[in-house]
């Protein structure tokens, strides 16, 4: 069983043809609501891929939270210790243009989260192959849930997204780190090939299309990306963790966890929403296997 304790937000998006300038208005093309939040979609492509996942985290007691449960039950993914608690659910506002996306969260329930309740959840947490963290929930929490899980010897995963409130201290307690190029850049400085060093087969840092990039000890290993040809690529970093955890609890090593992960993300962008193209297992396989870029 993998745990996931993070953020479940409703993303509303708007299509446009091109991001407006500063205090323009533009129109846009559509105007949709789907289920995101970093965490809630590391648990739905981890499920997607056969793991069972329990998840921990918040929503509010409105609409938008009635939704988001049903649709991590519908996964099948485990939501007793997702909580509904006063005021509103988090969202993302996403733009989606030009082949990209600009994202502001206002995170909302998610906030609610207190490190009391991770420490009431220590059973949940030790008894887990493995436990999925990213930073839009409290810095505390993520703070007590590795330190828990550190204590227990239950492997971790941090994916420091948002990276602004990625503090130093986090980083002994963490087994696995798993920025994108900015948010590397952003919590090693410029050189963040020398801190792949430092934390060898623990620290892989992605690049999109280029794929991924770790030390396994001796050398640098870029892990080549899957040619894709991207709709959407909101969540593919959260179907690279989901695919990386399911991949690591099963017992793959790591360099084909991360190829798998790559695998998994090269589909995740070929549909709209960031878990509207997030892959089942034969999908993955079928990619893998048709060859390595
Ligand atoms: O990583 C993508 C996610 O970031 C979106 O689903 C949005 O909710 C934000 O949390």
């Amino acid at each position: 069983m993998i745990t996931v304790v993070g953020s479940i937000n409703m993303d509303l998006v708007v299509q446009t043809d091109r991001f407006p300038k500063q205090g323009e208005t533009a129109l846009g093309n559509l105007y949709t609501t789907v289920p995101g939040g970093k965490g809630a979609n590391q648990a739905v492509a981890a499920a997607r891929l056969g793991s069972g996942v329990h998840m921990i985290g918040a929503v509010g007691q409105d609409a938008f939270g009635d939704e988001l449960v049903a649709g991590l039950k519908e996964e099948g993914i485990q939501v007793q210790h997702v909580k509904q608690t006063d005021g509103a659910s988090g969202i993302a506002n996403i733009l989606l243009s030009e082949g990209d996306n600009r994202i502001i969260v206002v995170p909302g329930a998610n906030h609610s989260v207190t490190t009391e309740e991770i420490d009431a959840l220590t059973d949940q947490l030790a008894a887990s192959y493995l436990v999925m963290m990213q930073l839009e929930m409290p810095i505390p929490v993520i703070q007590r849930a590795l330190e828990i899980c550190h204590q227990h010897g239950v492997p971790t995963i941090l994916n420091p997204a948002p990276a602004s409130g990625f503090t130093a201290e986090l980083l002994p307690y963490c087994t696995y780190l798993t920025p994108n190029e900015t948010e590397a850049e952003e919590i090693f400085g410029g050189d963040w090939e020398a801190a792949l060093e430092e934390y060898p087969n623990r620290l892989v840092v992605t690049l999109g299309q280029k794929g991924a990039q770790f030390y396994d000890g001796e050398k640098h290993v870029l892990v080549g990306g899957f040619p894709t040809k991207a709709v959407d690529t909101t969540g593919a970093g959260d179907t690279f963790n989901g695919a990386l955890a399911s991949a690591l609890a099963e017992g793959q090593a790591f360099e084909e966890a991360v190829r798998f992960a790559n695998a998994a993300a090269s589909l995740s962008v070929e549909k709209f929403g960031a878990q509207g193209g997030m892959p089942e297992r034969a999908a993955v396989i079928e990619r893998m296997a048709g060859g390595r870029p």
